[in-house]
């Protein structure tokens, strides 16, 4: 296969346009084709929203959709087109851009990316421009450390709960993402493993309504958004 185009895994951090990497700023700015993911539901892309100041006009920006559903083989084959998607630019010589938010390795829809290109065009040439996570820079934006000496940090997914920080209980300091539709057992969890006094929770960090949440029960009392993370520590 002909296949002289390059794809390049973009982080664009969590929010402010002035947390991109130069090289991310440099690889946006000379992509031929910028791809994002979207759900099908909503068509807005807040990763091509935050990286719009370096999107030149001439390049075209297109979404690929992946089903808001756990059925494993319609998930499966969205990625598999979306793939293709990429592939076909790839075949023509193009320099493709898949933006995602924070860091294209955590938690990332790049990975399903990454997983599918291996399968359906095994020698593309890839590279991984890293990004700010978001809770790298939720800590940053509390002045926080968030890990130093020899402790350690936890980074979990909180969208089943608070299982993962029960199973590590003793971790000295946790970033727990997706803390919104289990937040109760979350909070309950931090209690439990003596978490809760530090805690901090940051909503839509680096974006014009961020909110820092001092108070861990009174986020749990209400459905916090989306974007919110947690930090915590002993
Ligand atoms: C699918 S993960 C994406 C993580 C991302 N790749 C990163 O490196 O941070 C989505 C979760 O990241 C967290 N998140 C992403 N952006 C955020 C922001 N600006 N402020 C607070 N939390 C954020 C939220 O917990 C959200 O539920």
């Amino acid at each position: 296969m002909n296949n002289t185009g390059k794809l390049f895994g973009v982080g664009v951090g969590p929010g402010d346009p002035e947390l991109l990497t130069i090289k991310a700023v440099r690889v946006i700015k000379e992509a031929d084709i910028i791809f994002t993911a979207a759900s099908p539901k909503n068509n807005y892309s807040l990763a091509v929203d935050i990286a719009k100041p370096y999107i030149s006009t001439s390049t075209r920006v297109e979404q690929l959709f992946f089903p808001m559903t756990k059925e494993e083989k319609e998930v499966e084959s969205a990625w598999i087109h979306n793939a293709k998607q990429i592939a076909k630019q790839l075949e023509k010589g193009k320099k493709v851009v898949f933006l995602t938010l924070g860091d294209p390795v955590t938690y990332s829809t790049f990975g399903y990316i990454l997983k599918k290109m291996a399968c359906i065009m095994p020698k593309a040439d890839i590279e991984t421009i890293p990004g700010i996570t978001s809770f790298h820079a939720a800590a940053a934006r509390l002045n926080r450390i968030l890990v130093e000496g020899e402790e350690s940090l936890l980074v979990t997914s909180g969208a089943f709960g608070g299982e993962q920080i029960r199973n590590n209980s003793g971790v000295e300091n946790v970033a727990i993402v997706k803390a919104y539709k289990n937040i109760k057992d979350i909070n309950k969890a931090l209690k439990e493993t003596g978490l809760a006094e530090k805690a901090v929770a940051v909503s839509k960090c680096g974006r014009k309504d961020e909110q820092i949440i001092n108070d861990i029960d009174e986020l749990a009392s209400r459905q916090p958004d989306y974007w919110t993370l947690i930090l915590a520590s002993q």
